[in-house]
Formats: structure tokens, C-alpha cells, sequence
């Protein structure tokens, strides 16, 4: 469906369920945005498998074969991918600029093809997000990079491994200096890397296709060039954030939740906060459990890179701290734009003071049903958590911004005892409030 035809939809929520049962966590969309550009690196067929259905996967996949890659979806969570007819280099497709992976084109097709031209990249407005790291590592292999007219245009006579310092630890930028340098001629040193999950599901992605990357997870990442890459099937990560997001919901509701398809490790820094503020958390082979039964207490929490609390988190813990008793702080160190959510669930009762990057948050009783916008995808869905967990109807604008990243993100909510329906109008609003006030 075209953009300017689709229907608008807003959540209606009734808040007040605690949310309990078990929810199945999807693959990892981060990962998978990066996985999907890497594929077209190869002549051959790439299968992906876990591949998660949200909308900026899917808008990837639309540009993508835009420009000529064969994209085959056996079923909702699975691609085939072949990048052996790309018919140009030069993307131009007007959702590209929407979301922040489109960048991973560049280092895809740049370490295929030695070429890239690719819009500058859009994605959640959390604050200026620079792409000089990304630039730094392109060039220094070899690459003549330029911006003009609003894209970035990457051409190489050959590719040569180097040394390369990142300034600053970026998850991007590490990916996409990964896929640039696996076929440049020689060895590549990343050092100062990012240390997510992600980055090692690209890297062990890259190495199933052929290429020989190591130290993936930890800051120095050694890659030593390939002549080509080859084919191979692959099954995404589950996704962190999917999994601290539900987590969370449990915190909030007062519920209990088995998280499944998980990969515990992945969540250390999510359950501890979540233990400190007096949750219980079991943690099984490939899945978590998420109960609260008392009052949620108050904490400190700073985000950071991995394996640091996630700034993909943060307005999630926003939500639960504001539920809290006493006083707690939420600093904020990657991205400055991230408190976006806080003059939303303001309008809900909540008791919060943004100073630079730190929120001051004075826990309150409860929160109330108020109508709100998503920000971003991440403050969205923390502000249906907020809305699940208050008192009365909230109604949220702009839910496509949560379903970039979320996938039937209300219907699992629906499966746990959340009261939420996705509707198109404010009769719809009043028939969900009828209905709602009758349970
Ligand atoms: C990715 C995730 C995003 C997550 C973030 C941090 C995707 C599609 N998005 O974003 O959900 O919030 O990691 O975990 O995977 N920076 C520079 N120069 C650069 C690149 C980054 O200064 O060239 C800075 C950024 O402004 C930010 C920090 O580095 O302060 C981290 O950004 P980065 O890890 O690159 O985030 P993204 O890859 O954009």
C-alpha cells in the first residue's frame, strides 16, 4: 500500500490489566537491517531466517529491490536475498531516507561493488546523529567519500585493510567499516568497536558467508580480507530490546511474564535494573521470567554503550521509575534527544524534570489515561506501557513509529491480558471506551 493511502491508526488502551502469561520475542530488527544490507555482499543466495516483520526491515527489503536485489519471503520470517543482478549503486527511493540503516547500503555495496551512493540517513529523531565515524573508516581503506545533494557518494580504486581508531564508540559505524573491509586487500584493525550484540551477529553473518572477522564483542576487531563471499543460511538474534520492552511491561503492570526466545546474556544490564527496583527475574536457557509483586523502588540509571543499561531502554525505565517510590535520575550519554517521552506521560500525572541530559524523577501513585503521541519508536512504546499500567482509556497518535521496530507488538499485548486495540477514528475511540467501562 502506498504511504499517502494508508490508514492512520492510533491505540486505544485500558490500563489496569496486569499483564501475565508468555510472549515470543521476534528477531533482532537492528541486527537484521544490518544482515539484510550484507546480503546483497554475494553473488550467490542468502537465506535469513528469523527475520523479523516490521516495517523498517520491510522498507530496507523495498529499497533493496529497488535497486535490483532478487528478494524472495518463503514465509513471514524468512528471506531469500540475491544481490548477483544489481543494476546500480545509486539508491534512490523515497522511503530510504526514513530509516537509519539505509547507511548500511553504503558499506555493502562499497565492499562489493567499490562504489556506493546512498540519501543521507533518517530514522528516529533522537538527536543529531552523525555519520563522521562511518566517513573515517570508509576512507581510511581507501575510499573517496563525498556529500553532495543530500547523499553520500563512495567510490574506490581498490580497497586496502588499515588501522582504524573510532572516536567514538558507534554501533553504525562498526558495522558498516565490517562489511566495507571483509573483501579490501590485507588486514583491518577496528579498535575503540562497538561492543552490542548486533555487531556480533553481523560479524558472525559475514564469517558464515566466508569472511574472516574476529574479536566481534569485544573492542578490537581484526578483519583480514577475502577474495570473494559466498552464499549461506542465517538466523537472526533475538531482539534485546523486543525482550527489555516486555520486560518492563511486566515491571510496570505488576505482572508476570515468561519472556521467550531470548538470549539471557544479551539482557544482564535490563535484569539487574529491574532487580534493583524489586522486581524478581529467573533466567532460563533461552528465556526470562519478570515478576513484580510490591512496590517498584527507586535507582540511578546512566545508559551506555553495551554492555551498559541501552539508551533503547532508557524511556522503558523512564515509565517504571515514574511509577516508583522516592526519587530516582535517568542519565542520558548517547543520544541527546531521548526525553522526548517525558512531556507525554507528564500529561498522564507523571512527576519528571529534565535537566541536560538527566531526568529527575519523583515517583508517583499512579499514572492516568491521558491522549498522547509516540515521539520515536522506543519513547512510543514506553508510552504504551505507561498507558497499560494507568489508570483509565489513553489513546496514542503516530503508532507507526512503534511498528518500525515492533512486530504485532498489540497483539502479544493483547495474549498477556493488556486491553489494547489498534483503531482509525474517535468513534472507534468511544466504542473501545463503552466497551472498556463494561468489562
Ligand atoms: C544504533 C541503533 C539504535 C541505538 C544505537 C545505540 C540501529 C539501526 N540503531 O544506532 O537503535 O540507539 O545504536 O545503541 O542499529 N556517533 C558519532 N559519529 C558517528 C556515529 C555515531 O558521533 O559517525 C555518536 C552518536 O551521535 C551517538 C553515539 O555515537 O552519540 C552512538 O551512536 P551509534 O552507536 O552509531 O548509533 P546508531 O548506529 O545510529
Amino acid at each position: 500500500m502506498k504511504s499517502g493511502t494508508e490508514k492512520i491508526y492510533q491505540y486505544a488502551i485500558q490500563g489496569g490489566n496486569a499483564l501475565t502469561g508468555e510472549v515470543e520475542i521476534g528477531g533482532a530488527k537492528n541486527a537484521a537491517l544490518a544482515i539484510l544490507a550484507a546480503a546483497i555482499m554475494t553473488d550467490e543466495t542468502v537465506t535469513i531466517e528469523n527475520m523479523p516483520d516490521v516495517r523498517d526491515t520491510n522498507v530496507l527489503l523495498d529499497a533493496m529491490a529497488g535497486i535490483g536485489v532478487m528478494i524472495e519471503r518463503p514465509d513471514r520470517h524468512t528471506v531469500k536475498i540475491n544481490g548477483s543482478m544489481v543494476r546500480n549503486v545509486n539508491i534512490e527511493h523515497d522511503l530510504i531516507r526514513k530509516i537509519r540503516a539505509s547507511y548500511y547500503l553504503i558499506g555493502a555495496l562499497l565492499g562489493k561493488y567499490y562504489e556506493a551512493e546512498v540519501p543521507l540517513p533518517g530514522g528516529c529523531n533522537i538527536g543529531s546523529r552523525p555519520i563522521d565515524q562511518h566517513l573515517k573508516g570508509f576512507r581510511a581503506i581507501g575510499a573517496n567519500v563525498r556529500i553532495e545533494h543530500g547523499s553520500i557518494i563512495a567510490k574506490a580504486e581498490k580497497l586496502t585493510g588499515a588501522h582504524i581508531y573510532m572516536d567514538v564508540v558507534s554501533v553504525g559505524a562498526t558495522i558498516n567499516i565490517l562489511m566495507a573491509s571483509c573483501m579490501a586487500e590485507g588486514k583491518t584493525i577496528i579498535e575503540n568497536a562497538a561492543k552490542e550484540p548486533h555487531v556480533v551477529d553481523v560479524a558472525n553473518f559475514l564469517n558464515s558467508m566466508g569472511a574472516n572477522i574476529k574479536g566481534a564483542g569485544t573492542d578490537v576487531i581484526r578483519i583480514k580480507g577475502v577474495s570473494s563471499l559466498h552464499g549461506a543460511t542465517y538466523s537472526v538474534i533475538p531482539d534485546q530490546i523486543e525482550a527489555g520492552t516486555f520486560m518492563f511491561a511486566a515491571a510496570v503492570t505488576g505482572g508476570d511474564i515468561l519472556i521467550k526466545n531470548v538470549i539471557p546474556k544479551h539482557l544482564e544490564s535490563i535484569s539487574a535494573k529491574l532487580m534493583e527496583i524489586g522486581c524478581q527475574v529467573e533466567e532460563y536457557d533461552d528465556s526470562v521470567r519478570v515478576r513484580r509483586n510490591g512496590k517498584l523502588s527507586n535507582t540511578q540509571i546512566k545508559t551506555l554503550p553495551y554492555p551498559g543499561f541501552p539508551t533503547d531502554m532508557q524511556p522503558q525505565a523512564g515509565v517504571a521509575l515514574s511509577l516508583s517510590e522516592g526519587v530516582s535520575t535517568i542519565t542520558e550519554s548517547i543520544f541527546e534527544n531521548r526525553f522526548r517521552y517525558v512531556d507525554e506521560i507528564m500529561k498522564m500525572g507523571a512527576n519528571i524534570k529534565v535537566e541536560g541530559n538527566t531526568a529527575i524523577i519523583t515517583g508517583v501513585e499512579a499514572l492516568s489515561g491521558a491522549h498522547i503521541t509516540a515521539p520515536d519508536l522506543r519513547a512510543g512504546a514506553a508510552l504504551v506501557l505507561a498507558a497499560l499500567a494507568a489508570d483509565g482509556v489513553s489513546t496514542i497518535d503516530d503508532i507507526r513509529l512503534i511498528e518500525r521496530g515492533y512486530e504485532d507488538f498489540d497483539m502479544k499485548i493483547r495474549q498477556l491480558g493488556g486491553i489494547i486495540e489498534k483503531v482509525t477514528d474517535t468513534k472507534a475511540v468511544r466504542k473501545f471506551r463503552m466497551r472498556s467501562r463494561a468489562v
